[in-house]
Formats: structure tokens, C-alpha cells, sequence
């Protein structure tokens, strides 16, 4: 049965949308019920619809472990179409992996040889890119690795970094945003020696808890991708907030410390994250390895592909009930009960890891990256992506300066595929690079108008021949050309 008949409220506040910034450039969703035809509202607002989110406890991705084969770690991924309960009696159309919604968290290890094997059952061509990994350029999943319809590929390469949590996401020219926001995305978890011998919560689903952060327009229960030529320009931004694939789902807590890993997996929304009763946290890994030592805050800004691992510390509040929020739309990600007593303990070291710091005193250049366009038209340096045209050649083991200014009256961020680089200024000076910021990062936000400055080595992996991309992760923003192309050689 279809409820769709009278679920019509969300459909008139989308289409509301729409209306009042110059009309649809995608139908998106066939089953059109005023998609589009009936303006007036002004508000999006979930709360008039009569569609119940389920009352789920927080999902947990399951955690995929690699097969060995022939000294081989190998990890199966299938990519099709799905049915995903968001709502009370809908079934929603989903893309998803090995599952209904997202896909399952791959755990690796430093130093393991795997085959990322992904199969794609879709009715369309995609392709699968591990955001974050240092890899080999053709094996980055990127837009040049495309898997048609009914074919498979794999990445194969030795895992070659600290451990961090990574994810990975479709890449494919124009259609990544669509992609991602159908549900196609998942984590990538890496361990190493030195994470192992740290004191923090590492039992999955229990007090390591992985957090995937997304905003969604729903359409009559379904999910619908059909930005206007303004939400291009502003982003793709919903007004019902899910996290693992939940609406305001609950999480269980032991009273004990407790790890979240979190990707901002939306296509455009800056998240403002914290407690909704104020409480402090410390942050403990940006993007891709541990901070040198945990960082306390009340608040944490991601912007779209950024991760951040926090520890909060429940261990003496037995009974209390609050929840992870995001304060710029003021929405629950997450309610949280503490209602276990702790089955084990853990205690955050002051200590993490250390960090190799690039010097900018041994820079052999500058490189420069301005972000700017104008109406659905967006450029890095002037020049929209061409997938036919290689932007920079940048020579192995160089250390660099990259300069990135936002030009625009609105925000982006800027990442750089199969490497992570070090922040050393924000609008020219090194006193505006916050604490938790002096980490390695492969994804920065630069705010409207603001400018920064990192150090950046490519190392160990150059071909001629396939470029990696560098790019604004705001998907929309993306996929309308805010992209370019480099090889390392
Ligand atoms: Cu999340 Cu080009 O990548
Ligand atoms: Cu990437
Ligand atoms: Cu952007």
C-alpha cells in the first residue's frame, strides 16, 4: 500500500522550494504531486507532515572485516537499488550497498594488501572512490574508474597510512551529488599499530560508535534530488536530519567514555555539532590520523566529507538523557540515554600520536586555487572541470604551499584526493588555525570570502596518465564544475 494519497504536505513545501527560486532543473522523482506546481508555502518544515519517523534505536552500519584470499584482503560491495524504512509504513527508494540504505563500514589495517570488489547492480553507470585513502591515481574510484551497468572493478592496493576513519562515495562527472544523496556512501575504518596500543573505546557498536550525518528532502517518503539552479548555488540542503540512515534515532550508552566517529555525509550543509546540554567533549582524530593531543570544545564545525573522532566522557551520568544536536538549523542528529552501567573502561591518553609536520620554509612553490562562479557555472581558477584537461603536474615528494581563496558570497570547502595536507594559515594568519584544525586534513572548510593557506607532499604513488581531482565537496558545487584535475609525476 502507498500512502503517498495523503501524504502530501512535504511535497507542497518542497515544491515551494522550487518555485520560489526559478523552477527545477531535474525532475528527480516521477511521481510529481504537486512537485513543483503548487507554491505558497514558505516553510519546508517537517513538522507539518503527517509522515512519522520511526522510532528507531541509532543503526549501526554492520562492520565489514575482510575475506582473506591468497594473502589478499578482500571486501564485497553491492551497489543496487533498495527499500529503506525512514518513515512509519513508507518504503522509500534507496541506492544502497550490501544493505538498504549506506553500506557497511570496511575495517583495515595498515599494511594489508586489499580488493575493494564492488559490483554494480544499479540501472546506471557510478563509481565508488575511497575518500581519504592514499592510493594509486587508478585505483581511486574517481570519475575516470567508471563501473557500467552489471560490471564489477576493484581497488586493489596496500593500505599506506595512520589510522583514521576514511568513507567512500560515488565520483561519477554530474551525478556524484545524486548519488551520494540516494544513499550510496559508507566508512572506511583504519587500525594500525599505534591505535592499537592506545586506551580508547574501540568495541564497534558499543562505545566506538560510527556516526554518518546527513540532511534529506523527502518527498511524499520519498527521497528527492531535485535542486533548482538557487539550491545549486546554496547547496541541496533538507530539513529532516538522519544519522546512519535514522531520523532522530536513539543511542544507548554505557556510563563510560564514549568514542563517536563522525562524517558529515551531506551533500552541502555545514554542521555546528554539540551537546544539547552544553556539555564538553574532546576531539581526537581530524580526517586522517589522530591530533597529537585531544582537543576540548563544546562545539565542532564539518563541513560536507569531513571527519572528526570525539570522546565524550559519560562514566557519572548513569540515567542522563540529551542529545547530539546541530545548532546553525537547531536539529536532533541523535538522542542519547545513558541507561548501561560500563563493561569496561577506558582512559583517553594525553598523548595520541605524532604528527609528521611539512615545513613551509622548505616549499619549492606556491600554488594557487581560487574558488569563484556565478549562476550554476563554477570554477576553480576560472576553468570548470574538464575531464579532458589536466590542471597541474605536480612533482613526487615536493613540499608545497597551496593557497585556496573563496571568493564568492557563499560557502565551500576544498579536498584533495589520496593525500592529506597540514593547515598553516586561515585569512593570512597562523593565529586563525584553531587547535583541533593543526591535523591532518584532506578537506577544509573556507567560509564566503575567507582565504587559508596548507602544506601539501605528494608522496609515493605518481602516474602520468591518471589524474586525481581536487575539488569543493559540496556535492552540488561539485558536480557544476567547482573541480580539477592533477597528476603526481
Ligand atoms: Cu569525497 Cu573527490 O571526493
Ligand atoms: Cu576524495
Ligand atoms: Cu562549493
Amino acid at each position: 500500500m502507498k500512502r503517498r494519497d495523503f501524504i502530501y504536505l512535504s511535497t507542497i513545501a518542497a515544491g515551494a522550494i522550487m518555485i520560489g527560486c526559478g523552477g527545477s532543473t531535474n525532475s528527480g522523482n516521477g511521481n510529481g504531486v504537486g512537485n513543483g506546481s503548487m507554491g505558497g508555502g514558505t516553510s519546508s518544515s517537517q513538522s507539518d507532515t503527517p509522515l512519522t519517523s520511526r522510532a528507531d534505536a541509532l543503526p549501526i552500519p554492520t562492520l565489514l572485516r575482510p575475506a582473506l584470499r591468497g594473502g589478499v584482503s578482500h571486501y564485497d560491495l553491492t551497489l543496487k537499488n533498495a527499500k529503506h524504512s525512514f518513515f512509519e509504513g513508507v518504503e522509500t527508494d534507496t541506492y544502497a550497498i550490501n544493505s538498504t540504505y549506506l553500506g557497511p563500514t570496511l575495517l583495515m589495517r595498515d599494511g594489508d594488501a586489499i580488493s575493494v570488489n564492488i559490483e554494480n547492480r544499479l540501472q546506471e553507470a557510478t563509481t565508488i572512490h575511497g575518500h581519504g585513502m592514499h592510493l594509486p591515481a587508478n585505483m581511486d574510484g574517481g570519475p575516470h574508474q567508471i563501473i557500467d551497468i552489471g560490471k564489477s572493478w576493484s581497488a586493489q592496493y596496500s593500505v599506506n597510512q595512520k589510522a583514521c576513519t576514511n568513507w567512500y562515495h560515488p565520483h561519477l562527472m554530474g551525478k556524484t551529488a545524486e548519488h551520494v544523496y540516494k544513499g550510496l556512501a559508507g566508512l572506511i575504518i583504519i587500525e594500525d599499530s599505534e591505535s592499537d596500543a592506545l586506551d580508547l573505546p574501540k568495541r564497534y557498536g558499543v562505545d566506538d560508535i560510527p556516526l554518518v550525518l546527513q540532511d534529506r528532502i523527502f518527498n511524499n517518503g520519498q527521497i528527492d534530488y531535485s535542486p533548482s539552479m538557487m539550491e545549486v548555488m546554496q547547496g541541496y540542503v533538507g530539513d529532516t536530519y538522519i544519522a546512519n540512515g535514522a531520523i532522530e534515532p536513539t543511542f544507548e550508552a554505557e556510563a563510560k567514555e564514549i568514542r563517536f566517529r563522525i562524517l558529515n555525509g551531506s551533500n552541502s550543509s555545514v554542521y555546528e555539532l554539540g551537546f544539547s546540554d552544553g556539555r564538553s567533549f574532546k576531539q581526537i582524530a581530524t580526517d586522517n590520523a589522530f591530533l597529537e593531543t585531544p582537543v576540548s570544545m563544546t562545539r565542532l564545525i564539518l563541513s560536507p566529507a569531513e571527519r572528526a573522532e570525539i570522546v565524550v566522557d559519560l562514566s557519572t551520568d548513569l540515567n542522563a538523557t540529551f542529545s547530539l544536536q546541530e545548532f546553525r538549523k537547531n536539529k536532533t542528529f541523535v538522542k542519547i540515554v545513558v541507561n548501561k552501567e560500563a563493561t569496561n573502561t577506558t582512559s583517553l591518553p594525553t598523548t595520541l600520536t605524532s604528527l609528521d609536520k611539512l615545513d613551509p620554509a622548505q616549499a619549492i612553490r606556491t600554488r594557487k586555487f581560487t574558488l569563484s562562479g556565478s549562476r550554476g557555472n563554477f570554477q576553480i581558477n576560472g576553468k570548470s572541470m574538464d575531464i579532458n584537461r589536466i590542471d597541474e603536474r605536480i612533482p613526487l615528494d615536493e613540499v608545497e604551499i597551496w593557497e585556496v581563496e573563496n571568493t564568492m558570497m557563499m560557502d565551500h570547502n576544498f579536498h584533495i584526493h589520496a593525500t592529506h595536507f597540514m593547515l598553516i594559515e586561515r585569512n593570512g594568519s597562523s593565529a586563525n588555525v584553531a587547535e583541533h584544525e593543526k591535523g591532518y586534513k584532506d578537506v577544509v572548510y573556507v567560509p564566503s570570502g575567507g582565504s587559508l593557506k596548507f602544506v601539501v607532499k605528494m608522496e609515493d604513488y605518481s602516474d602520468d596518465t591518471s589524474p586525481y581531482m581536487y575539488h569543493c565537496h559540496f556535492l552540488e558545487h561539485e558536480d557544476a564544475g567547482m573541480m580539477g584535475q592533477f597528476v603526481v609525476q
